[in-house]
């Protein structure tokens, strides 16, 4: 049954590695990633939280690396939400800070990696050195296609499906006449996500379970991943851990399992 269920997930690819005799894995396409627990995992360490953060970037860069070695093509993370202004000002100063440095430090490994960065929110209330920089780094690494990196920041969900019927009205008035005209493709062609597949996989780390307004519209059929650890300690072996669970579920996008099994036999000729 489990390869029937690795073969319904059509556009991902099955890894399978039979000389160890280890269970086969599906990578995912597109992994999504609220990565919490950096206030925790420095204070557990009596360390100031903006420790945390920067320690934070180093999994970021080994998560990026890990999703290259494993042929995952986009990487969406959540590296600062719409609500994260409420902040002491000056943890948000620091993430500013933490977020300038990172993107001028890091982007000629992401060349070297083949990774393409682009940013997703309202970047228009970023200072201008930070916007600067993201536009710097987006320009650069336009032509890299092993891996897209999507950094939301200053992101909401509920902000990018306003500003997509924002859009949609701006750009077809004639909705306000023909509501018919707005259908669900209509809104996605304009999510700050457009053109890119829906999330297969998403992983909060950090203990919460919830979804905290990321990513509403595109989770809808995606697989859901909690795990305790603290970003910090998020590496190569945790994300096999999430991959190993994605492998495991079957992705039905409402219909039948024996529908499922079914298309997987066409499938297979
Ligand atoms: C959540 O931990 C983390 C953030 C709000 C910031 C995320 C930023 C980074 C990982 C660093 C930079 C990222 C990039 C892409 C350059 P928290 O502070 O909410 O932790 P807590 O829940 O333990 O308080």
């Amino acid at each position: 049954m489990k390869a029937l269920r690795r073969l319904t997930g059509s556009r991902n690819a099955a890894i399978s590695d039979a000389s160890a005799g280890a269970p086969a894995s599906v990578v995912p396409r597109h992994v999504a990633i609220i990565m919490d627990g950096n206030g925790r995992w420095a204070t557990r360490r009596l360390l100031p939280r903006t420790v945390g953060h920067h320690k934070g970037v180093d999994a970021v860069r080994t998560t990026v690396e890990a999703c290259v070695q494993r042929g995952i093509e986009y990487l969406t993370l959540f590296a600062f939400s719409s609500e994260n202004w409420r902040r002491p000002e000056e943890e948000v100063s620091v993430l500013m800070t933490l977020f300038v440095s990172a993107l001028e430090r890091e982007v000629g490994r992401l060349t070297r990696t083949g990774v393409r960065l682009k940013v997703i929110g309202d970047v228009s209330a970023f200072n201008p050195t930070l916007q600067a920089a993201i536009r710097d780094a987006e320009a650069r690494t336009a032509g890299n296609d092993k891996l897209t990196l999507t950094v939301a920041a200053n992101y909401g969900g509920r902000w990018d499906v306003a500003q997509a019927m924002r859009r949609l009205l701006a750009e077809q008035p004639e909705c306000m006449t023909d509501p018919a005209l707005i259908t669900p493709e209509a809104i996605d062609a304009r999510l700050a996500t457009a053109g890119m597949p829906e999330p297969d996989l998403f992983i909060r780390t950090g203990g919460e379970q919830r979804i905290s307004n990321f990513l509403l519209w595109q989770l809808a059929y995606t697989e859901l991943y909690f795990t305790d650890d603290f970003w910090p300690d998020f590496d190569a072996a945790a994300l096999d851990r999430a991959i190993a669970s994605f492998s495991e579920r079957e992705r039905r996008f409402g219909r039948t399992s024996a529908q499922v099994a079914a298309t997987a036999t066409a499938q297979r000729g």
